[in-house]
Order: structure tokens, then sequence, then C-alpha cells
């Protein structure tokens, strides 16, 4: 054969595979999320998500110090409230000493240079395990905005860089940055989930924090899996409303999405690759039916490629540490 094209040639060793590689993976590209419970010393493993934990302040701030070390610059907090303070206002939400604003600052005073993003949604505060407030058996959209604007104003004051609403409310966007811009918040950044479907792949995430929803189910605020445009929709209102980072997810199984959105916008585009996601991935490994730290570093240099600039993932630490290797 007399062949003018041999792709094979730039695939022949590890080195010259380096040399072209389209996507690189780095610690910088990960947020790690972290499940945040009330005490001192309290470690938990998550029962659905395994070697995951959810831990008090102490041990919380002691592994955000970790995972500093090993290059990661984000966190993403979410808090497991209390049941005595649930209610159906989420006023515990924007509790100056409530165990967000508590974790905020504790994280922000370790390492200041951590940038430290909060969840923003009703779901943990919640009787009903739904992200906003309800009325006649609906979850009610501007009542749950005014909330999430109170909620979002608590955590730049407890000193959060970013506020990352999860809510999927209409309009939500636009009264965050107000109210932020009203009390002169004006370095706190809002990474949006713009492209939230309602998926199944949450539901170990529910566990971990006991926000299942006690009833019905969030497709009418989360996006119908069969859409592709209503994402671009989404974020470009999103982002005409203040937001700084749009965010997919999952992630996985929603490729194409990061990759339409990465097309479409000129803010960073985040991807969570959620817990069901991570679910996955263990359970398979646990069997010795998966590589795991293949398949770590396929699915999240699979999800950079797509189009994300940042991950958020539950696989960051182990990530970083086989990128540090
Ligand atoms: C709360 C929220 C959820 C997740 C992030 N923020 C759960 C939900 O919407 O039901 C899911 C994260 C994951 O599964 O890893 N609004």
């Amino acid at each position: 054969m007399y062949l003018v094209r041999r792709n094979r040639i730039l695939r022949t060793n590890a080195s010259i595979r380096n040399l072209v590689a389209e996507t690189t993976l780095t610690p910088n590209d990960f947020i790690a999320p972290l499940f945040v419970d009330e005490g001192e010393g309290v470690e938990v493993e998550i029962a659905s998500m395994s070697n995951y934990y959810r831990r008090s302040i102490d041990l919380t701030t002691k592994e955000v110090k970790e995972l500093w070390s090993l290059g990661i610059k984000s966190v993403l907090l979410f808090i497991k409230c209390k049941d005595e303070l649930k209610d159906n206002t989420g006023k515990e939400a924007w509790n100056p000493d409530g165990l967000m604003q508590r974790t905020i600052k504790a994280i922000k005073n370790a390492i200041p240079e951590m940038i430290v993003m909060t969840d923003v949604a009703l779901d943990p505060y919640s009787i009903y395990g739904h992200d906003g407030i309800v009325e006649n058996g609906e979850i009610v959209n501007d009542p749950t905005v005014e909330a999430l604007a109170k909620m979002s104003l608590s955590h730049a004051q407890a000193g959060a860089d970013f506020v990352a609403p999860s809510d999927m409310m209409d309009g939500r966007i636009g009264i965050i940055r107000k109210i932020l811009e009203h009390h002169d918040y004006t370095k706190t950044g809002i990474m949006s989930y713009s492209a939230k479907y309602a998926s199944c792949f949450y539901g170990p995430f529910r566990d971990a924090l006991d926000s299942a929803p006690g009833f019905g189910d969030k497709k009418t605020y989360q996006m119908d899996y069969a859409n592709r445009k209503e994402a671009i929709r989404e974020t470009m209102i999103d982002i005409e409303e203040g937001a700084d980072i749009v965010m997919v997810k999952p992630a996985m199984a929603y490729l194409d999405i990061i990759r339409e959105i990465k097309n479409a916008v000129d803010v960073p585009v985040s991807a969570y690759h959620v817990s069901g996601e991570y679910a996955m991935i263990k359970a398979a490994a646990e069997r010795g039916w998966l590589n795991e730290e293949k398949a770590i570093l396929e699915s999240l240099t699979s999800i950079k490629r797509a189009g994300a600039d940042l991950i958020a993932t539950y696989f960051a630490k182990d990530a970083a540490k086989l990128l540090n290797k």
C-alpha cells in the first residue's frame, strides 16, 4: 500500500500521543462537592456513595486543606439540615448562624484562597424535600425566588465566593444579582445550574442529605431530558440575568448539551458529574467489572472534551491524586 495518510503515526507511543492530545485534565478543572453535617468529629459514609462522606465542620475543614494541597481550587457546599429546623418557608436557609453560614466562615478562615461555592435551593430545608415553597401541592415560583435571594445574600455575607442556584425557578438569577448589588456584594459570583434536568441520577445525593421529595417529583421545575433547545434557552436567559458561570447537569448522559452550550455562550461552562454517575462507577469497580482509575479519567476527560471548563465531581480528590502521580 502507498498511503498518503497513516493516522496511526500520531498514536505510535505515549510521547507522541501526549504531544498531540487535544484535551488535558488538571486539578484546576475540578469543583469538589462536600456534604456537611452538625457536630464534631462526625464522618458518615453515604450508603449509596462508597468512600464519600458527610462530615462535621471540623473534619470538612481538614478535608478542604487536603483538597487545596492537591491543587483543587474550589469546593461546592451542601448541608444536611436537622429535621426540627425544616419548614415550608426555608427560613433556616438564611439564618446567619446556620450550618451553611458557619461552614463558609470556617473554610474561608482556614484557606482564604479556596473558592467557596454554595448550593442555593430550599430542598435540604423543606419539609417536603422540594426546591421551593409548596402551596396547594404546587411549587410556587415567585415566593421561592424571594427566599432564594435572601439565602444567596446570607451566603455572600458569610463569605461565599460564588452562590450556585440549583433550583430551576424562573427569574432567580436576576433577583439574586439584584439583591447582591443592592447590598454591595459586587464580588460575589453566580454559578447558575442553568440546564438542570429532572434526572434519576440524583438518587444517591438525596440519600446523603435526606432530601428526597416527599410527594411527586421535580419535573415541574427541572428540565425534561427529551429536550435540547430548551437547555440553550434556559442558559441564555441566565446569562442575560447575570450568571458568571453556567452549568449543565448531569454530565455523562448530557455531553451533547454541554457541547451545544459551549458553542453557544462566551462564559465559562461547568458540568456536574452527579452522585448517580459516581455511584455507577464505584459499584461496577467494587464488583471488579470496571477499572476504577481508568473509568474516572476517561469519564472526566470526556466531559472536558465535550466542552466543560469546570467539572463538579465527587472524584475530584481521586482524580487530582491520579493526575499528580
Ligand atoms: C438540590 C441539588 C440536587 C443536586 C444538587 N443540588 C438534588 C436535586 O435537585 O434533587 C444533585 C447533585 C447530585 O446528584 O450529585 N437542588
